[in-house]
C-alpha cells in the first residue's frame, strides 16, 4: 500500500478563502477589521519566519496586522507593560507573543498577562481550562489545525484509537484534549513511556509532535493508519524532515502529511481563525 498524502496546504488554502470572505463581510457592514498585534523579541531568525508567515497569512485575508519589535535586551516588566497596553486597546483584536524568549523573561508571566479574549494562541490556562472542560473558546492553533485537516479530509474520531507521541504544552497536551473531545481513545505518550513502538502499532491515528528526525520508524505504524506529523526538523543539507520515517511509513499507512506541506500550513490559518473570532464574540 502507498499512503494517500493529507494535503495541508490546499486545505489551508480553502480555509484562508472562507476567512478573506468573512472578513470582506465585517468591513463591509462597516465595521474595521480583525486587529491582530504581533511581538517578537530579539533576532532568533526561526522566530522571525514564524512571525512573517503569521504577517503576510494577515495581509492575505484582510486582517490588520501590528507588527511590534523588541531588542533581546527587553525587561519582563517593559514587555509586560506592552501587554498591559494591548490589553487595554480596544482596537486590537489578537495578541501573540513569539516563543521563545530571552532568559532573563519568564513565558509563563508573559503568557498570563495575555487577556484571555485576546490569547489567540490559545496558550492562557484560562483557554486550555476551556478545552480540558469541553467548552473550546481559543484553542491552541496547531492541534486545533490537525482536527480540522483531518476532518476535512473525511477522518472520523468517535470511538478510534488515537495515540499523542510528544507532550509539550503548546502542542502534544493540547492535542490530547483535542482527541478526547473529538471522542478519540487517546493516549499520550512522552520519553517515559515504555514500548513505544507497540503502543504506535495498536494506534488508528497516529499524531507526531517531538522535533526528532525520523524518531518514529516507519515498521512500527499498523497497516492502514493515519499518521500525522507536526515536527519539522532541517537536516545537515538544509531540507526539511519530520519526525516520522516516511518512505517506510508511507508503504504502510493509508494517509499521511507530507513535511512541508502537512500541518505547517493549518497553524498559521487557525491563528487567523482564532483572530477573526476574538473580533466577532
Ligand atoms: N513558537 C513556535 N511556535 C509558536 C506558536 O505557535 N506561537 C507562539 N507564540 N510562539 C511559537
Amino acid at each position: 500500500m502507498s499512503a494517500k498524502l493529507i494535503d495541508g496546504k490546499s486545505i489551508a488554502d480553502t480555509l484562508q478563502q472562507e476567512l478573506r470572505s468573512r472578513v470582506a463581510g465585517i468591513t463591509a457592514s462597516g465595521r474595521r477589521a480583525p486587529a491582530l498585534a504581533t511581538l517578537l523579541v530579539g533576532a532568533d531568525p526561526a522566530s522571525h519566519v514564524y512571525v512573517r508567515n503569521k504577517r503576510l497569512a494577515c495581509e492575505r485575508i484582510g486582517v490588520r496586522s501590528l507588527p511590534l519589535e523588541f531588542g533581546s535586551g527587553i525587561s519582563q516588566a517593559e514587555l509586560l507593560a506592552e501587554i498591559e497596553r494591548l490589553n487595554n486597546d480596544p482596537e486590537v483584536d489578537g495578541i501573540l507573543v513569539q516563543l521563545p524568549l530571552p532568559a532573563q523573561i519568564d513565558s509563563t508571566a508573559i503568557i498570563e498577562a495575555i487577556r484571555p479574549d485576546k490569547d489567540v494562541d490559545g496558550f492562557h490556562p484560562y483557554n486550555l481550562g476551556r478545552l480540558a472542560q469541553r467548552q473550546p473558546v481559543l484553542r491552541p492553533c496547531t492541534p486545533f489545525g490537525v482536527i480540522e485537516m483531518l476532518r476535512r479530509s473525511g477522518e472520523t474520531f468517535y470511538g478510534r484509537r488515537a495515540i499523542v507521541v510528544g507532550a509539550s504544552n503548546h502542542v502534544g497536551r493540547p492535542m490530547g484534549l483535542e482527541l478526547l473531545l473529538a471522542g478519540a481513545t487517546t493516549t499520550v505518550c512522552h520519553r517515559f513511556t515504555r514500548d513505544l513502538a507497540d503502543e504506535v502499532a495498536r494506534a488508528e491515528i497516529v499524531i507526531v509532535a517531538v522535533g526528532k528526525p525520523g524518531f518514529i520508524k516507519g515498521d512500527w505504524i499498523a497497516p492502514g493508519a493515519t499518521v500525522v506529523d507536526i515536527g519539522i526538523n532541517r537536516l545537515p543539507d538544509g531540507k526539511l524532515c519530520g519526525d516520522v520515517e516516511f518512505d517506510v511509513a508511507r508503504q504502510r499507512a493509508a494517509r499521511i502529511t507530507p513535511v512541508p506541506g502537512g500541518v505547517g500550513p493549518m497553524t498559521v490559518t487557525m491563528l487567523m481563525h482564532n483572530t477573526v473570532l476574538a473580533a466577532t464574540r
